[in-house]
């Protein structure tokens, strides 16, 4: 007997694709919108970040960001297959949890191929990168992240959403504010070595723009989270 199963929940495909002349609306809608206001344990994070690598935006800055930057997904995930098991009982309850892991596992995808972007513009650029500052120092960052993460979501998951939307609101801006910055990008062909993962587009700042859009969207979840933190 085959047994059909119509309704597992799917990875999300990730933030949409946006064609170049909406990237460019994407960016100016980010310029003009201020940054939220960042708590105490976001300027936790972005001070170091800024001493250790400089306060304008460089591709070994946002390669440092994108390592952070799954973190907070990652120790969703865990803490909602502890909340699954807790819940067990009650079926309705523990699949709307899995659906919460299915959707911070896309995110950690969604950043991951950032890293991995930015990572090949660094060699493509032959931008040396040192072992101090571009491991030792985001693993302890990570580290710090992670369980400031898990420990806020145990609390009070609301908390951990804000934190994670701080995050994410200084990724869009770096990442727009960056392209702005360097209208030589404009010219610069989007080398497209994940094209078939991540897509294609015109230049490296329209590859940016988009990145910087995926972080509004990631935002934007977290907001849309933490009105119902608890699912
Ligand atoms: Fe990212
Ligand atoms: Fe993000």
């Amino acid at each position: 007997m085959t047994i059909t199963v119509d309704h597992r929940p799917e990875a999300p495909a990730g933030p949409p694709k946006l064609d170049s002349t909406r990237l460019r609306i994407a960016q100016q809608e980010t310029l003009d919108t201020p940054r939220m206001a960042y708590s105490l344990l976001a300027r936790m994070m972005f001070t170091p970040v800024d001493l250790l690598y400089g306060r304008q935006g460089s591709f070994t800055k946002f390669a440092m960001l994108e390592i952070i930057a799954r973190v907070p997904y990652q120790a969703w995930e865990r803490m909602g297959y502890w909340a699954v098991h807790r819940h067990a009982g009650s079926s309705a309850l523990a699949k709307r949890m899995f659906e919460r892991i299915v959707e911070a596992r896309s995110d950690q995808d969604n950043e991951q191929w950032h890293l991995l972007i930015m990572q090949d513009l660094i060699q493509r650029h032959g931008i040396r990168q040192n072992w101090l500052l571009h491991k030792v120092a985001p693993w302890f960052i990570s580290f710090f992240y992670y369980h400031v993460s898990w420990v806020l979501f145990l609390v009070r998951p609301e908390w951990s959403y804000r934190l994670n939307a701080e995050f994410e609101d200084h990724a869009e801006h770096e990442y727009m504010t960056f392209v702005a910055d360097n209208p030589d990008l404009e010219f610069t062909p989007d080398p497209g070595t994940y094209a078939a993962e991540y897509g294609r587009f015109r230049s490296v700042a329209d590859l940016l723009r988009q990145i910087g859009h995926d972080e509004r969207v990631h935002k934007l979840g977290s907001l849309e989270n933490l009105e119902n933190p608890r699912p």
